[in-house]
């Protein structure tokens, strides 16, 4: 069982400046490759979509390209996706797509015809005796790359003297662990591109504060007081409970007013304005509270009683919830932002994804990728693929969060501006995200923030 205990207890951070170069400078995003890019474990896509040997996807940072491929053993290797002879990308990615993804028994490279096994080593080079002998293995072979998974998720590492993925992921790996995200699958998943930094974007996900401004029809539905942690190179953030820790938390679930109508009434919201973060059984079951439960059943039965029978409904489904220790649920919050560029709204029968990219070295341009998980019965996962989605043909509560993105990073720019002040409470998230691009990039660390005379 997990030691929530163990964690770095929430705590009130000082107030800090975090400077604007991080998001608009160019020197900046152009040393993120070799700093950062290429020295990071990174998310690379989901196991579940390369069950079966010489299934494959690519993914892309930069200048680096990746070719992940599931192995006859089962087990999954990565590897440059360049072809050896002189250098052209082996596998393309197909026009309007994010990355490639297919079956593949061998690779053949589309400028002279080399072939590459999918264990990355070369077993035809046309007219081989030219070379005199030279072309041994180690010359022809696919360069590899650093690949694990977690959490059903592939991860690379660009660095050859990368260490351990799980000892990168501590403490998210062993604080997730027990929502078992392996076995989740997708809803629906949409990347995009936007007119702003890749910080920018994911930033706009790992706080609470904006709630009231950026989507003041939440409010309706409840307070959003958040908390912020940073937990190693990572934070995770939640919502405060106080003294009364499950009325008071049962309440922030369910909003104000009759808990059984504001819970029926934001998760229909939820569903139709965002489909994140809940679940069909979720939102039925929430529908018929009002029905169910008699008027002014304290909010705490009312919250027992919807994940209850949820759960059951799903269970007689073939749907069963991880069981997790409500003091685990309780110390892990709502969602964890893994550095640098993913992160994971987890539950225990849903997940929701950010991730965000640089697209080029232009500062002011990104990749964003938003997934949605959950539990399905055994076979009946939906077959999905990445879509790209135009921003406009989001759903509208995250058009409301994608409307800020381009204002920000052009606002940032302004002469004399002096740097973002985050809350250093609901906002913790922001300010660890640049304590440790700092430590990456040698430079951009948040500063205490000087009270004006
Ligand atoms: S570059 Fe690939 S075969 Fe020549
Ligand atoms: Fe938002």
């Amino acid at each position: 069982m997990n030691r929530p205990e163990s964690l770095a207890p929430v705590t009130a951070a000082p107030a800090q400046i975090i400077p604007v170069e991080a998001y608009v400078s160019e020197d900046y995003a152009r040393a993120e490759r070799d700093r950062l890019w290429r020295k990071c474990w990174l998310q690379a896509g989901r196991l579940e979509d390369i069950p079966h040997p010489g299934d494959y996807i690519t993914y892309d940072i930069l200048d680096d390209t990746v070719l992940i491929l599931r192995q006859q053993d089962g087990s999954v290797a990565a590897f440059r996706n360049v072809c050896s002879h002189r250098g052209r990308r082996l596998v393309d990615t197909p026009a309007g797509q994010r990355n490639a993804r297919g079956h593949a028994a061998r690779f053949t490279c589309g400028f002279h015809a080399w072939v590459f096994e999918i264990d990355g080593a070369c077993s035809h080079v046309p007219g081989e005796a030219d070379w005199g002998g030279a072309l041994c293995d180690s010359v022809t072979r696919l360069g590899k790359v650093a690949c694990d998974d977690w959490g059903g998720f592939v991860w690379i590492n660009l660095d050859p003297g990368a260490g351990p993925l799980r000892a990168w992921l501590e403490p998210v790996a062993r604080m997730l662990d027990p929502f078992q995200l392996q076995n989740m699958r997708p809803r629906w998943r949409k990347w995009t591109r936007f007119d702003c930094n890749w910080k920018v974007a994911l930033e706009a996900f790992d706080e609470t504060y904006h709630i009231a401004g950026t989507h003041p029809e939440f409010m309706a539905f409840g307070e959003y007081a958040g908390w912020a942690q940073r937990q190693g190179l990572h934070s995770h953030i939640g919502y405060d409970a106080g003294d009364e820790v499950q009325e008071n938390r049962a309440k922030l679930r369910l909003g104000a007013g009759d808990p059984r109508i504001s819970t029926a009434e934001m998760q229909k919201y939820t569903w139709e304005g965002v489909n994140t973060n809940t679940t069909q059984t979720l939102v039925d079951v929430a529908q018929r509270l009002p029905v169910d439960l008699p008027e002014g059943t304290p909010a705490a039965e009312v919250l027992r009683y919807w994940l209850d029978t949820a759960k059951a409904i799903d269970a007689a489904r073939g749907v069963h919830w991880p069981e997790v220790d409500p003091a685990h649920v309780a110390a892990s919050g709502t969602a964890w932002q893994i550095f640098p560029n993913q992160q994971i709204g987890h539950a225990v029968n849903n997940m929701l994804c950010y991730q965000a990219r640089p697209c080029g070295t232009d500062p002011d341009t990104c990749y964003f990728e938003v997934a949605v998980y959950e539990l399905w019965p055994e076979g009946e996962a939906p077959e999905t693929e990445w879509e790209y989605a135009d921003p406009a043909d989001f759903p509208h509560v995250l058009r409301q969060d994608f409307s800020n993105m381009a204002a920000v990073q052009q606002g940032m720019k302004a002469a004399g501006y002096p740097g973002n002040i985050p809350n250093p409470k609901s906002e913790g998230a922001v300010i660890s995200l640049h304590r440790s691009l700092a430590q990456y990039m040698g430079t951009g660390a948040p500063r205490p923030l000087a009270t004006r005379p």
